[in-house]
């Protein structure tokens, strides 16, 4: 698969083994990223690989959680660099979730004012979703996300054989945007997944990733900077982050949004703008795939207080991303008041 953006056009290689179609370039040295967890798995035999490549590796491994994606985080990979006297003309490699790809991201793409950086995303939900699109994070103590830059790799290299390894929860998580991109996108991958067995995800793991990632691509093509189209994969994301955030993180960035498409679908069906019976279509696939589908006992006042903060919020309107119908989502804008009025 090839994504096309205004910055660049790059190669997504899903399937098996797919680091076969790595080239070194003009590289002479890599910094090969990755967490404990992962590393502890794979980077022994990734760096082996790209050492039999002809490339110079130095790794880097970080601790597992968001709190790596720090400005901290990145100074000390810039140190590194600088140590090891890395040019414009050397690479970054990602191995890892999607703090390992944001982090290291950010630091490909401001180091020097860039050098390339290739994605080998390892959790689900870094396969179908963080892994493209260029957008790379850093966290500050006021909220996820708030540093970043767009900048797209030279290559993203997805084996769902590192998926054999993944907790049950980060599946789940990865499942719950595969959901989101079904139930916004595409009717059929939304019925296929409602009659997908467990027992068949290794058969069909590579089809429900691509079917996932065709979703994405399409989303992001166009609008590289996030202000249309690509605005829909937000679905159950508004409500989402802001539980997310005011539970203090109990609630994985997953189960929040799962809990998000429900909330706002209930309410956009109450109001005859979706059509009747998609919220329980989506309850139903949702405990399917054992995410939660009853919204807590949470103030809503500090749901609100939380969302008028929410980055994604322009001035006093926020788009709303409603579902028409399983397979049609709609950009709803709404007042900021008129919103508080829903719930
Ligand atoms: N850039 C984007 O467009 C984008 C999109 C969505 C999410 N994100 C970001 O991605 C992050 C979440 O990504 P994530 O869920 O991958 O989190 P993560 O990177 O923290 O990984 C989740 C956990 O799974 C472990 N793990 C990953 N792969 C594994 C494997 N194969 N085997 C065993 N353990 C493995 C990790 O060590 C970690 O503990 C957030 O920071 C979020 O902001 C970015
Ligand atoms: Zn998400």
């Amino acid at each position: 698969m090839e994504i096309k953006t205004s910055q660049k056009n790059y190669p997504v290689y899903l399937e098996d083994h797919p680091l076969k179609h790595f080239k070194k370039g003009s590289m002479d040295k890599i910094l090969l990223v990755t967490d404990e967890n992962v590393g502890k798995i794979y980077l022994a035999p990734i760096k082996d690989y790209f050492q039999t490549q002809g490339l110079e590796v130095t790794t880097f491994v970080i601790h597992p959680g968001e709190a790596s994606k720090s400005l901290i985080g990145a100074e000390k990979m810039y140190h590194v660099l600088l140590g090891e006297h890395f040019t414009k003309s050397d690479g970054i490699v990602a191995l890892g979730g999607g703090v390992v790809g944001d982090l290291s991201g950010f630091v490909a793409s401001t180091y020097l004012r860039g050098l390339p950086f290739y994605n080998i995303p390892t959790s689900l939900l870094a396969q179908v979703d963080a892994s493209i699109g260029g957008k790379t994070a850093v966290n500050l103590a006021e909220g996820k996300n708030l540093v970043g830059t767009f900048y797209q790799p030279e290559a993203v290299f997805i084996d769902p054989y590192y998926l054999e390894t993944l907790p049950e929860l980060r599946m789940a998580e990865g499942f719950s945007e595969i959901i989101k991109m079904a139930a916004g996108f595409d009717a059929d991958f939304f019925a296929q997944l409602n009659h997908f067995l467990k027992e068949n995800w290794e058969d069909e793991r590579l089809e429900i990733i691509e079917k996932a990632l065709t979703i994405k691509q399409h989303a992001i093509e166009g609008d590289v900077f996030d202000n249309g189209q690509r605005l829909k994969l937000n679905f159950g994301h508004t409500l989402g982050h802001a539980l997310e955030k005011n539970s203090e993180f109990t609630y994985s960035h997953g189960e929040a949004v799962a809990l998000g498409m429900v909330a706002i679908t209930k309410e956009s069906e109450r109001r005859g703008l979706t059509k009747a019976g998609t919220t329980q279509q989506l309850i139903a696939i949702l405990e399917k795939f054992n995410l939660p589908t009853t919204w807590p006992e949470v103030d809503m006042e500090e749901i609100m207080d939380t969302l008028r903060f929410d980055k994604k919020g322009r001035g006093d309107t926020i788009q709303l991303v409603i579902l028409k119908e399983i397979g049609i989502a709609e950009i709803f804008p709404v007042s900021f008041d008129a919103f508080s009025m829903w719930f």
